[in-house]
């Protein structure tokens, strides 16, 4: 696995890994594509919706894709593979991957090699293998999470022109040795766990991703040695409940042990990790944030909604008290905490007195910023069989409220910035100005050179936005 991370682009040093049972097909498939495109490097477009994980996912997935002999393109039109690894967690994300396969099939009729490729959450849905073999039958492969290490096997029936189906039941086992390609070096996602035992009553992830499995901490460790010695600075650690990490391992190893084991990394970078659910959010977890410097001063804390009652339904394990005392405990250990948030509005049958509780929770906590969503009703869930008699239009206008209430919050926060310093990591150049990201994840733009990109500077605040702050380098 180190290889892989310091010399991605390198096939020799495959040689010495093992990735098992499905490492036979590693050559084969590179075999293949040579036979098929000679001289020319094939070029894979990789689309990934959704969370993190999936973004995590695509980078294993095109680590393979390397290995086997593409390079990659940013256009389904200049491919030679595409692939979408689909997100199934709303109805509306679905909805727009079934729109995008259409959208393939005037470049597979002009293409007739082209390789079409559907995976991840969306497939392991009952029927969608279905529906995509007899609606969309020009895809080649779909196959579903947690089968990631037979990408090799797979790419080797397309190749030979076999069509593939498979999806994974929900034991599937950890992701290791699988070789990755990052876009970049600098901020880099590393998975600590997969799956979710929660079942919160709206939500398809246990269904789709199967149960909780921790990866062992030496492997995350090795990734983690690994990712600084190649220039990261700024890891995330992921998983559905970063916080029931190592639940079924022997070693004894908790999430806020891990945490502090890869803050002792040796290097300057940062650690955050997603997503924390509050119901086992630690007094030890919250400890190991505030004694460790590297570890972000940054929380996300999904509450989901302000209403015990709604709480209750969404079967989240913890009410309004708890989340609020957890934010006043945090806040005293770290003072300058920042803490953001996800919200469903419009949950079956929550009623304008529901919504005034998620409103005036949402003006006691104090949120960064909050990713807000109109509940989705996802087929094979509880929520979606109970009864929901608000209309799409009441919901619609609750989020606004929602919205325009945590843009007023974001603004009076802001302001209290103009005048300090922050240390910030450049993530992205345009026209003279870097954006980039301080500790508590708040984006701030300063006038810089593309060359700083991936690098820390001290920034002091001139004038706040909402949620952009603009400053000077000092
Ligand atoms: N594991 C994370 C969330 C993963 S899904 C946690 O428990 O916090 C990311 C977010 O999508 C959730 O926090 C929730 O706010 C939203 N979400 C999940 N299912 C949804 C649905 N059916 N409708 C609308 N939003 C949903
Ligand atoms: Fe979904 Fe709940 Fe698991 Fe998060 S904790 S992934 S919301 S079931
Ligand atoms: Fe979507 Fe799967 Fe993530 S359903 S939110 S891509 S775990």
């Amino acid at each position: 696995m180190d290889n892989y991370i310091k010399d991605r682009f390198s096939v020799a040093s495959a040689a010495s890994l093992s990735v098992g049972e499905d490492d036979k097909y590693r050559f084969t498939a590179a075999d293949l594509v040579r036979g098929r495109y000679g001289d020319k490097t094939p070029l894979a477009y990789v689309h990934t919706y959704g969370c993190q994980g999936n973004v995590s996912d695509s980078e294993y997935l095109k680590g393979m894709l390397r290995d086997a002999g593409f390079g990659f393109c940013s256009s389904p039109v200049d491919a030679d593979l595409v692939l979408f690894n689909t997100c199934a967690v709303r109805e509306h994300a679905q909805d727009r991957v079934f729109g995008n396969i259409g959208a393939l099939k005037p470049l597979k009729e002009k293409n007739r090699s082209l390789i079409i490729i559907v995976c991840g959450c969306m497939t392991q849905q009952p029927g969608v293998v279905e529906k995509i073999s007899k609606s969309y039958d020009f895809v080649d492969i779909v196959f579903g999470t947690g089968v990631m290490k037979k990408f090799y096997g797979f790419l080797c029936r397309a190749l030979s022109g076999h069509k593939v189906r498979e999806t994974a039941g929900p034991g599937s086992t950890v992701e290791e040795g699988v070789p990755t390609f990052r876009d970049r070096d600098f901020k880099v996602w590393l998975p600590v766990m997969y799956g979710c035992d929660n079942f919160c009553s709206y939500c398809i992830v246990p269904y789709v991703r199967g149960r909780e499995r921790s990866r062992e901490p030496e492997r995350v460790l090795e990734d983690a040695r690994s990712l600084v010695s190649s220039g990261a600075k700024d890891i995330t650690l992921l998983g559905q409940n970063v916080n029931s990490y190592g639940k079924g391992l022997d070693c004894g190893v908790g999430f806020p042990e891990l945490l502090s084991r890869v803050c002792a990394v040796e290097g300057d970078f940062r650690v955050r990790f997603m997503t924390s659910h509050p119901k086992d959010c630690s007094t030890a977890l919250l400890e190991s944030m505030a004694s460790n410097p590297k570890a972000a001063k940054h929380l996300h804390l999904p509450v989901q909604s302000g209403s015990n009652r709604i709480l209750r339904l969404m079967n989240r394990g913890y009410d309004r008290e708890r989340y609020l005392s957890l934010i006043r405990e945090a806040r005293s250990m770290m003072p300058d905490l920042s803490i953001t948030s996800d919200i469903i509005v419009g949950f079956p049958g929550e009623t304008e007195e529901d919504f005034q509780d998620t409103l005036s929770l949402v003006e006691e906590v104090g949120f960064t910023s909050l990713y807000t969503f109109i509940y989705s009703p996802r087929s094979g869930t509880r929520a979606a069989k109970m009864p929901d008699p608000v209309t799409h239009e009441e919901k619609a206008e609750r989020m606004k409220r929602l919205c325009s209430l945590q843009e007023s919050i974001a603004r009076s926060r802001s302001v209290t910035y103009v005048g300090k310093r922050f240390r910030v990591l450049a993530e992205k150049w345009s026209g003279g100005r870097i954006e980039g990201r301080a500790e508590g994840n708040y984006i701030i733009s300063f006038a810089g050179d593309e060359s700083e990109i991936g690098s820390y500077t001290d920034v002091e605040v001139t004038s706040a936005g909402n949620y952009t702050l603009e400053g000077k380098a000092v």
